[in-house]
């Protein structure tokens, strides 16, 4: 037990270490938006609010998954919490395995809950919890959807961590059967690739945060820690969120038959950014079957403007949101969140976008890194600008 509460306690303070680091570049800056000077909109006519199908949230982001069940990380909860309910912000809590066997350590995500009674939570577990403690989870923190993290890179970094993967996916297929509200499975910051999306979609999973790198690496995290074997050698692995998008199936993406026959006559793939359309007679607001979500290295509201028109329905934000409690507790996460709002709106009246989905419909370029992967990943980013059904 002791052990797994210092864990806590090095995660925290080592992704923050990693956050004051420094500006890095990141696959984020090898997506650029083809600039049109005539084609701009009124904030005012701007609506960020998003429906994911089940839900409809008030902004395109979210806090993502952290942290709870030791002091510090308590008062990381509550400051979290208490900036969520004032600016309405969906938001997760972390891995709540230690809350399952612990009363004391319980009270570190019940705080959540009291500080936002109302508000959108999210609990989390990880890959190899049972079917049960997935719905003492959700009971714990009335939680309105449940994260599961599949976190293998990590695991396989940490100095106490599985080896063995062999059960997850039979795992993971109870949980979804059984949990009493939607599961959203998400990597911690690898990404999911397109076989992985396949594969979830198969067990009837409706909603992944493809959490891909160039935000807070957690191979680095564990390595830092005492006792680490080293694994310095995998560092990089794993995919940017961005790059995730743009892989995704179009069992995720709604993509039509007329796109994949296009593809096809092509001999390339295409991207999830037709997310928008999930078929002919459907407009762009349409929500598809299945609903993608991004996370990692989201820095600012640029950032998440790029994963929205990459086909993300809404965007979390992990390592940023918490360096701000850390230096400026809920007060200023929530002058941060007014200030992402308005930067957000302004960012979409820039490119004509009313709604997020109008996005879809921006002309985009891909270099560098991401646009390699597109390229060797066979994906025509390009042509999915020309789209009529966005515009
Ligand atoms: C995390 N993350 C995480 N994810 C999860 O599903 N369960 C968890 O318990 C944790 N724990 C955790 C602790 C800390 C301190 C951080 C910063 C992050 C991962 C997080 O949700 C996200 O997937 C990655 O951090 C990538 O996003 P950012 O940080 O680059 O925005």
């Amino acid at each position: 037990k002791a052990s797994r509460a210092s864990r806590k306690d090095d995660h925290v303070r080592l992704a923050s270490a990693q956050q004051t680091e420094g500006p890095r570049r990141t696959d984020f800056d090898d997506l650029e938006f083809v600039h049109h000077a005539l084609s701009g909109t009124s904030p005012d006519r701007v609506d960020l609010s998003v429906n994911l199908g089940d839900w409809t949230w008030p902004t395109p982001f979210y806090v993502n998954g952290m942290t709870g069940g030791t002091e510090t990380t308590a008062k990381i909860n509550r400051d979290l919490a208490i900036a969520a309910a004032e600016t309405g912000l969906p938001m997760a809590c972390g891995s709540m395995s230690v809350a399952l066997d612990d009363a004391e350590a319980a009270k570190g995500f019940t705080v959540i809950r009291e500080e936002n009674p109302d508000g959108f939570v999210m609990g989390n577990l990880g890959a190899g919890r049972s079917a049960d403690d997935a719905r003492r989870a959700v009971e714990l923190l009335r939680a309105d959807a449940l994260q599961l993290h599949i976190n293998p890179v990590q695991e396989t970094a940490m100095p106490e961590g599985t080896r063995d993967f062999s059960t997850w996916m039979s795992g993971l297929e109870d949980i979804v059967d059984a949990c009493p509200v939607p599961v959203v499975v998400k990597e911690v910051g690898f990404g999911l690739s397109r076989r992985t999306l396949t594969q979830l979609a198969e067990i009837g999973v409706r909603f992944a945060d493809v959490s891909g790198a160039g935000g807070t690496d957690f191979l680095r995290i564990e390595n830092d820690r005492s006792g680490a074997a080293d694994f310095s050698m995998l560092t990089g692995f794993g995919q940017s969120a961005l790059a995730c998008l743009l892989d995704a199936p179009p069992e995720w993406t709604g993509a039509t038959g007329s796109t994949s026959a296009a593809a096809s006559t092509t001999g390339s793939t295409t991207a999830a950014r037709s997310n928008a359309a999930t078929g002919d007679s459907a407009g762009p607001g349409a929500v598809p079957s299945r609903v993608l979500l991004a996370s990692g290295g989201v820095r600012n509201p640029y950032d998440v403007v790029k994963a929205l028109a990459c086909g993300a329905r809404a965007v979390g934000v992990a390592g940023t949101f918490l360096q701000t409690v850390l230096d400026q507790g809920a007060e200023g996460l929530v002058e941060l969140v007014h200030t992402w709002q308005t930067q957000t709106s302004a960012l979409f009246a820039l490119l004509g976008a009313q709604r997020s989905t109008d996005l879809l419909g921006t002309d985009l370029l891909t270099r560098g890194r991401l646009g390699e992967f597109a390229r060797l990943r066979g994906i025509d980013v390009t042509a999915l600008s020309h789209r009529s059904d966005v515009h």
